[in-house]
Parts: C-alpha cells; structure tokens; sequence
C-alpha cells in the first residue's frame, strides 16, 4: 500500500471507533476520499430493527453527497468484531450498488489487504444503461 493509503486505511479503522454495532459487535469504518481531497468518515450504525442498520459505506457516502460532494476517487474499509483490523472487511453488495452511482470502475477499494478497484468487487453493475 502507498502511505497515502495507509493513512486512508487509518482513517477507516479510527471511524471504526464510533461504531454503533450493539447486536454484532463488528465495528466497521469507511473513509471516503473527494476528488478534491475531503476525507468523510463513517461507521456502521446497527438498529433493533435490524434491516434499519445502515453500512459505514453508506453513512460516509450519504454524509459526502449530502455535503455536496459527488466526485470520488477512494474508499478505505476497516471493520473487526476485536482491535484487530487486519482481516479484510469486504464492502456488501448494497454498498458497492451505491458507490456504483457515484464512482467508476477505476475508484479504489482499499482494505487491510491493499488496493482494489471498484471493477474487481462489482465486474457488473446494474446502472442506468439498464434503464435505457
Ligand atoms: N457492515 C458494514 O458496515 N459494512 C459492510 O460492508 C458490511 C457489514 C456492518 C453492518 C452490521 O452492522 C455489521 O457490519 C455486521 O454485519
């Protein structure tokens, strides 16, 4: 991983810290990199109705788009039921389908095992040319 990476990866794992994961116990963090160079954390955020339980994917994304950003260029994932973030924290489907709005197939997926593409998670998309 490039030190701009880890420092990514860092910030995924410190948002993990405010993981509300009471049913679980897995904290997940996310830190989202703007194209222009913003960080927006998340973390997952658990219900006791538990299909309400948003992703810290999905928390990052939201609170960057509701921010006023849309351009992305880099995810970090970290996500541990203990202190050790060292397992990759694969993102869920919903999260890569929702990334997918916003972010091609070159952005990068960054988990405790290195770099990936957006491509390599989500090879095919539902998108709007399956609408046309
Ligand atoms: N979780 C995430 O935050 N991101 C993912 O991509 C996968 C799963 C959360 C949801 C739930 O709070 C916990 O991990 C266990 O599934």
């Amino acid at each position: 991983m490039t030190k701009k990476e880890i420092e990514l990866f860092s910030c995924a794992v410190r948002a993990a810290e405010n993981s509300y994961s009471p049913y679980s116990h897995f904290r997940v963090g996310a830190a989202l990199l703007t194209e222009s160079g913003q960080v927006f954390t998340g973390c997952n955020i658990e219900n006791v109705s538990y299909s309400l339980t948003i992703c810290a994917e999905r928390t990052a994304i939201f609170k960057a788009v509701s921010e006023g950003f849309s351009a992305f260029t880099a995810i970090a994932v970290a996500g541990s039921s203990s202190d050790d973030f060292s397992k990759p924290c694969h993102p869920c489907g919903a999260c890569l389908q929702v990334l997918s709005q916003f972010c091609g197939d070159d952005f990068m997926v960054i988990l405790s095992d290195g770099a990936h593409t957006l491509k390599d998670f989500l090879p095919f998309v539902f998108s709007d040319d399956n609408l046309s």
